[in-house]
């Protein structure tokens, strides 16, 4: 749908999982695909809007789903930082700002220029942690007026309460317009074609649960999106 109202607006995605480097060969990431963002751009795309993808870290198989399409634009990013000036660079030019990536909390003090070497240490290295930056908490303090931002929060929980209470917390801190709070564990939510969201709004009240492959929860957010477009 073309004419529909996210039609000719310029919409901003993050997707996949950072890397943050422990040396040149090593790294600390997360399992995320990249296929719920990659599949909110899509379907962005779809509506008629210009997309910019930042892509961390994604695998060719998933981003094919949008590599032939002339309204995505994909924009590769590795670390957190990376992501990061990706992100306010795009989001000046973006009426909506989607961050489905999944950010490293954490990055690696003084990362080494050389591979570090077992026979080289004696015992098991430590490594220091800095924190990174929130991007989004970023992008919600230079937010231009009605920009719409939506953040995506992976929660591990033990019941739908408890996860409801953890997104709507979150939604709270992170002062976004909507929040798409995915129930994750070690085989749920990363790396599968299917998902289920809850999507909260600024009030935290629950928009929508929708359970379904990730185009159809990301077709879900996005008549969120429009409905605080309107
Ligand atoms: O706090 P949490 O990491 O669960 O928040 C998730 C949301 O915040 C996602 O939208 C993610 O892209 C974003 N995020 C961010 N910068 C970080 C951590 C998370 O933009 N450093």
């Amino acid at each position: 749908d073309t004419s529909g109202p996210l039609a000719g607006l310029r919409i901003l995605v993050s997707a996949g999982g950072t890397r943050e480097p422990i040396d040149p060969v090593r790294f600390i990431g997360n399992r995320s695909s990249g296929r719920q963002g990659v599949a909110v751009a899509a379907a962005a795309a779809a509506r008629g809007a210009k997309v910019v993808l930042l892509s961390a870290n994604i695998d060719d198989s998933v981003l094919a789903e949008v590599a032939d399409n002339p309204a995505v634009r994909v924009v590769p990013v590795g670390t957190a930082a990376e992501l990061e000036s990706a992100a306010h660079a795009g989001s000046a030019g973006a009426e909506v700002v989607i961050m489905a990536a999944a950010v490293s909390d954490y990055r690696v003090a003084g990362v080494s220029e050389e591979k570090i070497r077992k026979e080289d240490s004696d015992g098991p290295p430590t490594l220091t942690l800095l924190e990174n930056p929130d991007i989004l908490a970023g992008l919600v303090r230079d937010r231009r007026p009605g920009q719409v931002l939506v953040g995506f929060a992976a929660e591990t929980a033990a019941d739908e309460v408890e996860l409801m209470e953890r997104g709507r917390r979150k939604l709270a801190r992170k002062g976004v317009d909507l929040l798409a709070v995915n129930s994750v564990g070690w085989s749920e939510g990363f790396e599968s074609s299917d998902n289920t969201l809850h999507i909260i709004e600024a009030s935290g009240a629950l928009v929508e649960r929708i359970s379904g492959t990730k185009q159809q929860t990301a077709d879900a957010l996005l008549d969120a999106v429009a409905a605080v477009l309107r």
